[in-house]
C-alpha cells in the first residue's frame, strides 16, 4: 500500500517501501520471457480451482474458470474474470475455450454423484482429456498445461517407495481412467506447449481439514494395525506448485505430496491427540481396511527447485 503524502516530509520519505519478493519474482517471470500477464483458464473452479483462481486474479491475469453447475456461475463471476459453463465432453466448447489461453490448467473431478459410476469418471477425466488435446491443435497460442492426477495411479505397493520412473499397473477402472487421461494429455507436448502433470496425494487444507475426515473415529476400535501409508498434500502447495510450474515451464510427471510419509494410524492419533479427542484402538486379530498404501517420492519436483509451504502434515 502507498503511504499518503505528508506535505511537511521530504520526498524520500513518501517513497513506498519496495516488496523485494515481488520484484523478484516480476524480474523471474521478464527473465524466461513471459508475459506479466497472461489469459489464464482453469477447467474445474472446485476447491483448488477457486483457491488459484483468487490467486492469479489477485496478480492481475485475466482468469477464466469453468464450472458445470448454472447454481455456482455468479458465486465464481466474484472471483475470475470469466465464468463458462461447460463439460469436459463438449467438444466444441473446449475449442472455444482453449482460443486466446496461455495456460490452462486442468483440475475437473467428478460431482459425487458422477463419481460413484465408471461412466461418470471416465466422462469427466477422459473425455476432458482427449477434447482439449483435439482442441489444442488449432490453439498455438497455448504454451503451458498442468494436469492435476493423482498419486492413486501407483495402486497398492505395500508401503514401499515410489517415485515417477515406477511402472505403472493400474489395479481398478479408476486408476486406469486415470492413467489413460495423463497419458493422452502427453500427446500435447510438445517444443512449444509443455504439458506437465502434478500427481497428488489427498487433498486437504482450509475447509477440508483432518479432524472432518478422522474426527469420527475417535474413541472406536478399527480392524487391522491402521499401518497404511497415505500422502497428502495441501492446498496451498498445490496453488504454489502449479504457479511454480507455469514459471518454470515445467515439462512431465512430478509428485507432489509433502515429506511426511506417515500411517493412517499415526495420523488418527495427531488428530485425536491435537483435539483432545479419545484415542483410537486398532483390533489387529481382525484384518484391516484395504486400500492403497505407498510412500511417494517428491524428490524430482524439490530437484527442480520447488520449495513446500508446507513440508509436514497439518492436523
Ligand atoms: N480430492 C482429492 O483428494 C484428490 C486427490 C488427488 C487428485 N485430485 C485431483 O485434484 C483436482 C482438484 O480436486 P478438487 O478436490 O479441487 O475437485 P472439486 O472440488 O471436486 O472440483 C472439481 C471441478 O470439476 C468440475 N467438473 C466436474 N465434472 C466435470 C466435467 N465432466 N467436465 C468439466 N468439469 C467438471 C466441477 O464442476 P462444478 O463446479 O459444477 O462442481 C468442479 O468445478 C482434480 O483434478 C482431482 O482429480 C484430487
Amino acid at each position: 500500500m502507498y503511504n499518503s503524502v505528508n506535505e511537511n516530509s521530504s520526498f524520500e520519505d513518501n517513497i513506498p517501501e519496495l516488496d523485494m519478493a515481488q520484484l523478484q519474482k516480476l524480474l523471474r517471470q521478464q527473465a524466461q520471457r513471459r508475459p506479466l500477464f497472461e489469459n489464464v483458464t482453469i477447467m474445474g473452479c472446485g476447491y483448488v480451482g477457486s483457491a488459484l483462481a483468487y490467486y492469479w486474479q489477485e496478480r492481475g491475469h485475466f482468469v477464466t474458470g469453468t464450472t458445470t453447475s448454472w447454481e455456482r456461475v455468479a458465486t465464481l463471476s466474484e472471483l475470475v474474470s470469466q465464468v463458462v459453463l461447460l463439460k469436459g465432453d463438449d467438444a466444441s466448447a473446449l475449442e472455444s475455450l482453449v482460443q486466446g489461453q496461455d495456460t490452462i490448467v486442468v483440475s475437473v473431478a467428478p460431482t459425487s454423484s458422477a463419481a460413484a459410476d465408471e461412466d461418470g469418471y471416465s466422462n469427466t477425466y477422459l473425455a476432458t482429456a482427449k477434447n482439449l488435446v483435439k482442441a489444442l491443435e488449432q490453439a498455438p497460442r497455448v504454451k503451458q498445461i498442468i494436469y492435476l492426477s493423482s498419486c492413486s495411479v501407483y495402486g497398492d505397493r505395500q508401503g514401499n517407495w515410489v517415485d515417477e520412473n515406477s511402472t505403472i499397473v493400474p489395479q481398478d477402472h479408476r486408476s486406469q481412467v486415470l492413467y489413460e487421461a495423463e497419458q493422452t494429455l502427453m500427446q500435447a507436448n510438445q517444443e512449444n506447449r509443455k504439458v506437465c502433470i502434478l500427481r497428488l496425494g489427498g487433498i486437504y487444507g482450509p475447509g477440508r481439514e483432518l479432524i472432518r475426515m478422522y474426527g469420527g473415529l475417535a474413541g472406536m476400535i478399527m480392524p487391522g494395525t491402521g499401518d497404511r501409508v497415505i500422502n497428502w498434500t495441501h492446498r496451498d502447495d498445490i496453488v504454489k506448485a502449479i504457479e511454480f510450474a507455469r514459471l518454470n515451464e515445467l515439462e512431465g510427471i512430478y509428485n507432489l505430496v509433502d515429506d511426511s510419509q506417515l500411517t493412517v494410524r499415526e495420523q488418527v492419533e495427531r488428530v485425536c491427540y491435537k483435539y483432545g479427542l479419545p484415542p483410537v484402538y486398532w483390533d489387529v486379530s481382525q484384518p484391516g481396511r484395504r486400500g492403497n498404501s505407498a510412500c511417494i517420492s517428491n524428490q524430482k519436483l524439490k530437484a527442480a527447485g520447488y520449495e513446500l509451504v508446507h513440508p509436514q502434515l497439518q492436523v
